[in-house]
C-alpha cells in the first residue's frame, strides 16, 4: 500500500483514482536527472500535474520528458517542463504511462487514445515501465474489463486487414470513427486505428501469439497489447488507497 498527499475533494472518484495513482507513482518513481517517458490519457494527466508541481517547487532537478504524443507534448510544454523527444534522448530511465486493461500477468491493453505506437516504442526506450490506472482497468482476465485490441494500421491495408484479422483470429473488427459519419481518426502517424473486438469466451488464450501473428502481418504498424514489460501497475480505489502490485 502506497500513501500520497493528493487527495482533491473537488473531483469525481473515479478522477481522484487516476490523481491518487499518478501521485503515488510519480512520487516513488521519478527521480532528479530522470529522463521520463511519458505516456498518453486522461490519468497520464495528473502524472504531468504532478511533475509540473514538483519540478516547480525544486523538488524534482534536471528531468526531461519524451511525450508519446502530440497531445502529451502540449501539456508537457504548457506545464513549463522540459521536453524533448527520442533523437535526442533514445535511451530513458522510466516511463509511466495509462491503460485500458491490466490483467493478473500485468499484460495491458493500450491504444484507447490512440497512442499505441508511439506509446509502445517510448516503453521499449526505457528501462522501467509503471502503469498508472483506477480500479476500473483491474482485471484477472483480458475482456473482462475492456472489449477491444486497438491496433494501428496503414491506411492502404485497412480494408483487407477488416477481412483478414477476423478471419484468423476470431472476433468481429471495425475501423475507428473520429465522428460518427466524418470518416476514421488518424493517429499522429497518419494511420488508422481498428478496434479488434476479440471472442471473450476463449480459455487460456496465447495473447504473446497473438501479438507476434499480428505484428508479421503486412500493414499492420503496432498492437496495444504490452505483454511481459510492465515492472508494476499502481491501481487506485474510490477509499483513497493505492496498491502497486
Ligand atoms: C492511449 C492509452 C491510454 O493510456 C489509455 O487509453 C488509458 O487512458 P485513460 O487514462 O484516459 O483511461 O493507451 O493510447
Amino acid at each position: 500500500m502506497v500513501t500520497t498527499t493528493s487527495h482533491d475533494s473537488n473531483l469525481t472518484p473515479i478522477e481522484q483514482a487516476k490523481k491518487l495513482a499518478a501521485f503515488a507513482c510519480a512520487e516513488k518513481h521519478v527521480h532528479n536527472g530522470c529522463r521520463l517517458g511519458v505516456g498518453s490519457g486522461s490519468t497520464v494527466k495528473y502524472l504531468v500535474e504532478y511533475l509540473k508541481n514538483a519540478y516547480t517547487s525544486g523538488k524534482l532537478t534536471n528531468i526531461v520528458c519524451i511525450p508519446t504524443s502530440f497531445l502529451t507534448k502540449q501539456w508537457l510544454i504548457n506545464a513549463g517542463l522540459p521536453t524533448s523527444d527520442l533523437d535526442s534522448y533514445p535511451e530513458l530511465d522510466v516511463c509511466i504511462d495509462g491503460a485500458d486493461e491490466v490483467d493478473a500477468q500485468y499484460t495491458c491493453i493500450k491504444g484507447g487514445g490512440g497512442c499505441l505506437a508511439q506509446e509502445k516504442i517510448v516503453q521499449n526506450a526505457s528501462k522501467h515501465f509503471y502503469v498508472i490506472a483506477d480500479h476500473l482497468k483491474d482485471s484477472q482476465k483480458l475482456g473482462d474489463r475492456y472489449n477491444f485490441i486497438p491496433i494501428e494500421v496503414l491506411p492502404f491495408a485497412a480494408q483487407p486487414l477488416l477481412r483478414s484479422i477476423p478471419a484468423k483470429f476470431g472476433g468481429t473488427a471495425q475501423l475507428r470513427d473520429a465522428v460518427k459519419k466524418c470518416g476514421p481518426i488518424v493517429t499522429d502517424n497518419g494511420n488508422f486505428i481498428i478496434d479488434w473486438s476479440f471472442e471473450k469466451n476463449v480459455e487460456n488464450r496465447n495473447w504473446q501469439d497473438v501479438q507476434i501473428k499480428l505484428a508479421n502481418t503486412p500493414g499492420i504498424v503496432e498492437t496495444g497489447l504490452f505483454i511481459g514489460v510492465t515492472d508494476a501497475v499502481f491501481f487506485a480505489y474510490p477509499d483513497g488507497s493505492v496498491k502497486e502490485l
